[in-house]
């Protein structure tokens, strides 16, 4: 009985704190978080089916999701892959595909917490 009591405070305490970091988050209430594909760990919005497709054959997407770049950066990025990987033309797929990148992608998402202040890092 004790530890049930235990258990319950716990849980409840780890409520409270999820709640608290929750109200903390920079993102406003109204900005909805996209949803993301678990398997990809890509952004299920329009655009991803085609991603999806042509984007993880050779690689994991997740060299796609660990990259924050313009949409010129990204069109560098796939010539790139085109002259020197063997990446195929990706026709009229390709405008979608580099709005999906950009705007998912693209440099100004913030997809992590900025990074703490300097005085808030640990002491080396
Ligand atoms: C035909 C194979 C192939 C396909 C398909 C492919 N890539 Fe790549 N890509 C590569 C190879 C090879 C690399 C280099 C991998 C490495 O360095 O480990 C690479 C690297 C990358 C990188 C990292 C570039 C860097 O500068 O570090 C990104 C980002 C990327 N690909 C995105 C994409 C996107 C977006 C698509 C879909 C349009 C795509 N790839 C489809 C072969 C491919």
């Amino acid at each position: 009985m004790r530890n049930c009591r235990l258990l319950i405070a716990l849980l409840m305490g780890l409520a409270a704190s999820e709640l608290a970091m929750a109200q903390k988050s920079p993102t406003p209430h109204t900005t909805r978080q996209p949803k993301v594909d678990p398997q990809s760990g890509l952004v299920i919005a329009e655009g991803y089916n085609m991603v999806a497709a042509h984007c993880s054959a050779c690689h994991s997407p997740s060299l796609i999701t660990q990259n924050a770049m313009s949409r010129e950066r990204w069109l560098e990025t796939i010539r790139w892959m085109q002259d020197t990987q063997k990446l195929w033309p990706l026709g009229d797929a390709e405008p979608t595909i580099l709005d999906y990148l950009a705007t998912w992608y693209g440099p100004k998402t913030q997809s992590r917490r900025p990074p703490l202040a300097p005085h808030l890092m640990p002491k080396p």
